[in-house]
Protein backbone atom coordinates (compact mmCIF):
# COMPACT_ATOMS: atom_id res chain seq x y z
CA UNK A 1 0.00 0.00 0.00
CA UNK A 2 1.17 3.51 -0.37
CA UNK A 3 3.10 4.66 2.21
CA UNK A 4 1.28 7.48 2.79
CA UNK A 5 -1.73 5.81 3.94
CA UNK A 6 0.35 3.23 5.94
CA UNK A 7 0.87 5.87 7.90
CA UNK A 8 -2.44 7.06 8.30
CA UNK A 9 -3.78 3.37 8.39
CA UNK A 10 -1.06 3.62 11.83
CA UNK A 11 -2.98 6.06 13.50
CA UNK A 12 -0.16 8.68 12.87
CA UNK A 13 -1.60 11.72 11.30
CA UNK A 14 -4.41 12.15 8.04
CA UNK A 15 -3.37 10.58 4.64
CA UNK A 16 -2.51 14.70 3.60
CA UNK A 17 -0.54 15.18 6.61
CA UNK A 18 1.01 11.82 5.83
CA UNK A 19 2.13 12.97 2.57
CA UNK A 20 3.62 16.29 4.11
CA UNK A 21 5.21 14.45 6.84
CA UNK A 22 7.07 11.96 4.01
CA UNK A 23 7.76 14.70 2.09
CA UNK A 24 9.76 16.76 4.80
CA UNK A 25 12.18 13.58 4.81
CA UNK A 26 10.88 12.75 8.17
CA UNK A 27 10.25 8.80 7.34
CA UNK A 28 12.33 6.17 6.68
CA UNK A 29 11.91 3.01 5.07
CA UNK A 30 13.94 -0.01 5.97
CA UNK A 31 16.63 2.81 7.49
CA UNK A 32 16.58 4.70 4.18
CA UNK A 33 14.75 8.26 4.05
CA UNK A 34 11.90 7.87 1.30
CA UNK A 35 10.14 11.44 0.49
CA UNK A 36 7.71 9.81 -2.07
CA UNK A 37 4.42 9.31 -0.51
CA UNK A 38 3.41 6.85 -3.22
CA UNK A 39 5.90 3.98 -2.36
CA UNK A 40 4.60 0.67 -1.85
CA UNK A 41 5.19 -0.75 1.92
CA UNK A 42 3.27 -3.13 3.64
CA UNK A 43 4.06 -4.01 7.92
CA UNK A 44 7.11 -5.85 7.03
CA UNK A 45 8.82 -3.32 5.44
CA UNK A 46 10.40 -1.66 8.60
CA UNK A 47 8.63 1.98 8.66
CA UNK A 48 9.78 4.64 10.79
CA UNK A 49 8.90 8.00 11.73
CA UNK A 50 11.20 10.25 13.34
CA UNK A 51 13.54 6.82 13.88
CA UNK A 52 10.56 5.11 15.77
CA UNK A 53 8.64 2.01 13.89
CA UNK A 54 5.20 2.74 12.80
CA UNK A 55 2.96 0.10 12.12
CA UNK A 56 3.76 -2.93 14.26
CA UNK A 57 0.95 -2.03 16.65
CA UNK A 58 -0.03 -5.28 18.50
CA UNK A 59 -3.39 -6.55 17.50
CA UNK A 60 -5.87 -6.63 20.58
CA UNK A 61 -6.26 -9.79 21.99
CA UNK A 62 -9.99 -10.85 22.24
CA UNK A 63 -12.10 -13.94 23.66
CA UNK A 64 -15.49 -14.77 21.64
CA UNK A 65 -17.57 -17.87 23.45
CA UNK A 66 -19.68 -18.93 20.78
CA UNK A 67 -22.79 -21.17 20.57
CA UNK A 68 -21.58 -24.26 17.65
CA UNK A 69 -24.48 -24.71 16.27
CA UNK A 70 -24.59 -28.92 14.24
CA UNK A 71 -23.39 -28.99 10.74
CA UNK A 72 -21.02 -26.46 11.61
CA UNK A 73 -16.96 -27.63 11.28
CA UNK A 74 -14.27 -26.23 14.08
CA UNK A 75 -11.90 -25.44 11.87
CA UNK A 76 -10.94 -22.02 10.05
CA UNK A 77 -11.92 -23.15 6.75
CA UNK A 78 -12.97 -26.57 5.41
CA UNK A 79 -12.41 -28.57 2.09
CA UNK A 80 -15.62 -29.61 1.93
CA UNK A 81 -16.93 -25.92 1.70
CA UNK A 82 -19.10 -26.86 5.01
CA UNK A 83 -20.19 -23.20 7.22
CA UNK A 84 -17.66 -22.52 9.63
CA UNK A 85 -17.37 -21.53 13.46
CA UNK A 86 -14.98 -18.40 12.38
CA UNK A 87 -17.65 -17.51 9.89
CA UNK A 88 -20.24 -16.45 12.63
CA UNK A 89 -18.26 -14.22 14.66
CA UNK A 90 -17.69 -11.01 12.27
CA UNK A 91 -14.86 -8.74 13.69
CA UNK A 92 -12.22 -7.25 12.24
CA UNK A 93 -9.83 -9.50 14.19
CA UNK A 94 -8.61 -12.85 12.70
CA UNK A 95 -9.70 -15.34 15.02
CA UNK A 96 -9.32 -19.32 15.08
CA UNK A 97 -10.88 -21.82 17.33
CA UNK A 98 -9.18 -22.87 20.52
CA UNK A 99 -9.48 -26.95 19.71
CA UNK A 100 -12.17 -28.47 17.87
CA UNK A 101 -15.31 -30.10 18.17
CA UNK A 102 -16.94 -32.64 15.73
CA UNK A 103 -18.97 -31.21 13.17
CA UNK A 104 -22.08 -32.81 14.56
CA UNK A 105 -21.74 -32.03 18.41
CA UNK A 106 -23.12 -28.69 19.37
CA UNK A 107 -22.18 -25.87 22.34
CA UNK A 108 -19.36 -23.87 23.39
CA UNK A 109 -16.64 -22.95 21.64
CA UNK A 110 -14.15 -20.59 22.03
CA UNK A 111 -12.28 -17.88 19.40
CA UNK A 112 -10.00 -15.79 19.97
CA UNK A 113 -6.24 -14.16 18.17
CA UNK A 114 -4.51 -15.09 21.22
CA UNK A 115 -2.57 -18.07 20.78
CA UNK A 116 -0.97 -18.31 24.21
CA UNK A 117 -4.16 -18.87 25.50
CA UNK A 118 -5.34 -21.26 23.02
CA UNK A 119 -1.86 -22.99 23.57
CA UNK A 120 -2.63 -23.06 27.44
CA UNK A 121 -5.89 -23.92 26.93
CA UNK A 122 -5.86 -27.40 24.15
CA UNK A 123 -2.76 -28.35 25.39
CA UNK A 124 -3.35 -31.64 27.62
CA UNK A 125 -0.34 -31.04 30.18
CA UNK A 126 -2.79 -28.13 31.60
CA UNK A 127 -5.72 -30.12 31.97
CA UNK A 128 -8.75 -27.77 31.21
CA UNK A 129 -12.06 -29.59 32.05
CA UNK A 130 -14.53 -29.55 30.01
CA UNK A 131 -18.35 -30.72 30.44
CA UNK A 132 -20.19 -32.34 27.50
CA UNK A 133 -23.66 -33.70 27.97
CA UNK A 134 -24.35 -36.97 25.90
CA UNK A 135 -27.69 -38.46 24.60
CA UNK A 136 -27.33 -42.16 24.35
CA UNK A 137 -28.91 -45.06 22.93
CA UNK A 138 -29.86 -48.57 25.06
CA UNK A 139 -30.50 -46.25 28.66
CA UNK A 140 -30.77 -46.83 31.40
CA UNK A 141 -26.97 -46.14 32.04
CA UNK A 142 -26.42 -49.23 34.75
CA UNK A 143 -23.56 -48.27 37.68
CA UNK A 144 -20.66 -50.96 36.12
CA UNK A 145 -20.85 -48.52 32.98
CA UNK A 146 -20.79 -44.96 34.90
CA UNK A 147 -17.98 -46.64 37.43
CA UNK A 148 -15.95 -47.55 34.10
CA UNK A 149 -16.37 -44.22 32.59
CA UNK A 150 -15.17 -42.62 36.22
CA UNK A 151 -12.06 -44.89 36.66
CA UNK A 152 -10.98 -44.89 32.63
CA UNK A 153 -11.53 -46.95 29.68
CA UNK A 154 -9.56 -48.56 27.07
CA UNK A 155 -9.30 -47.02 24.25
CA UNK A 156 -7.36 -47.72 21.17
CA UNK A 157 -4.95 -44.53 21.68
CA UNK A 158 -4.54 -45.99 25.22
CA UNK A 159 -6.47 -45.80 28.15
CA UNK A 160 -8.44 -42.26 29.31
CA UNK A 161 -7.74 -40.67 32.31
CA UNK A 162 -10.54 -40.51 35.33
CA UNK A 163 -13.54 -38.40 34.33
CA UNK A 164 -15.88 -36.83 36.22
CA UNK A 165 -19.47 -38.76 35.31
CA UNK A 166 -23.12 -38.13 36.70
CA UNK A 167 -26.45 -39.90 35.01
CA UNK A 168 -28.51 -37.12 34.28
CA UNK A 169 -31.69 -38.35 32.57
CA UNK A 170 -32.03 -42.40 32.31
CA UNK A 171 -29.89 -41.62 29.02
CA UNK A 172 -28.42 -38.68 29.54
CA UNK A 173 -24.96 -38.35 31.16
CA UNK A 174 -22.77 -35.48 31.77
CA UNK A 175 -19.11 -36.09 31.56
CA UNK A 176 -16.47 -33.84 32.58
CA UNK A 177 -12.77 -34.75 31.10
CA UNK A 178 -9.49 -32.64 30.57
CA UNK A 179 -8.00 -34.47 27.76
CA UNK A 180 -8.99 -33.58 24.32
CA UNK A 181 -8.71 -36.83 22.20
CA UNK A 182 -10.54 -36.91 18.92
CA UNK A 183 -13.91 -38.09 19.16
CA UNK A 184 -13.03 -38.98 23.29
CA UNK A 185 -16.67 -38.88 24.74
CA UNK A 186 -18.49 -40.78 21.82
CA UNK A 187 -15.25 -43.62 21.94
CA UNK A 188 -15.69 -43.83 25.88
CA UNK A 189 -19.51 -44.45 25.85
CA UNK A 190 -19.41 -46.69 23.08
CA UNK A 191 -16.78 -48.48 24.74
CA UNK A 192 -19.56 -48.91 27.56
CA UNK A 193 -22.11 -50.19 25.00
CA UNK A 194 -23.92 -46.60 24.56
CA UNK A 195 -23.74 -44.87 21.57
CA UNK A 196 -24.01 -40.97 21.73
CA UNK A 197 -27.02 -40.16 19.99
CA UNK A 198 -26.38 -36.01 20.60
CA UNK A 199 -23.41 -34.81 22.16
CA UNK A 200 -23.19 -31.23 23.58
CA UNK A 201 -20.31 -29.27 25.27
CA UNK A 202 -21.87 -26.99 28.01
CA UNK A 203 -18.98 -25.79 30.05
CA UNK A 204 -14.96 -24.77 28.95
CA UNK A 205 -13.06 -24.35 31.94
CA UNK A 206 -14.60 -21.78 33.97
CA UNK A 207 -17.51 -20.90 31.10
CA UNK A 208 -20.47 -22.12 30.96
CA UNK A 209 -22.63 -21.95 28.04
CA UNK A 210 -25.38 -20.93 29.63
CA UNK A 211 -28.20 -19.30 27.58
CA UNK A 212 -25.97 -18.48 24.37
CA UNK A 213 -28.54 -18.98 21.60
CA UNK A 214 -27.25 -21.75 18.78
CA UNK A 215 -25.06 -20.00 16.12
CA UNK A 216 -24.99 -16.63 18.59
CA UNK A 217 -21.55 -15.36 20.41
CA UNK A 218 -20.37 -12.61 22.95
CA UNK A 219 -17.12 -11.23 23.71
CA UNK A 220 -15.83 -12.51 27.21
CA UNK A 221 -15.14 -9.62 29.53
CA UNK A 222 -11.79 -9.39 30.23
CA UNK A 223 -12.78 -10.88 33.83
CA UNK A 224 -13.69 -14.09 31.93
CA UNK A 225 -10.40 -13.89 30.16
CA UNK A 226 -8.47 -13.75 33.29
CA UNK A 227 -10.58 -16.77 35.15
CA UNK A 228 -9.41 -18.58 31.23
CA UNK A 229 -5.83 -17.66 31.58
CA UNK A 230 -6.14 -18.93 35.43
CA UNK A 231 -7.56 -21.86 34.21
CA UNK A 232 -4.51 -22.57 31.70
CA UNK A 233 -1.83 -21.98 34.29
CA UNK A 234 0.73 -24.27 35.40
CA UNK A 235 0.02 -23.44 39.29
CA UNK A 236 -3.64 -25.02 38.93
CA UNK A 237 -1.41 -28.07 38.08
CA UNK A 238 0.31 -28.56 41.04
CA UNK A 239 -2.29 -27.80 43.21
CA UNK A 240 -4.08 -30.52 42.36
CA UNK A 241 -1.04 -32.56 42.72
N1 LIG B 1 -15.83 -35.75 22.37
C1 LIG B 1 -16.38 -36.19 21.22
O1 LIG B 1 -16.60 -37.38 21.04
N2 LIG B 1 -16.71 -35.27 20.29
C2 LIG B 1 -16.53 -33.95 20.45
O2 LIG B 1 -16.86 -33.15 19.56
C3 LIG B 1 -15.96 -33.50 21.65
C4 LIG B 1 -15.60 -34.43 22.60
Amino acid sequence: MRLAKFLANSGIASRRAAEEIIRAGRVTVAGQTVVDPARDVDSSSGVALDGRPVGVKAPELVVYAVHKPAGVVSTASDPQGRPTVVALVEVPQRLYPVGRLDADTTGLILLTNDGELAHRLTHPSFEVDKTYRAVVSGGPVGEAALRSLRTGVQLEDGMTAPARVRRVGTDTLEITIHEGRKRQVKRMCEHVGHRVLSLQRIRFGPLRLGELPPGAHRRLSAEEVSLLRAAGSADRRSARM
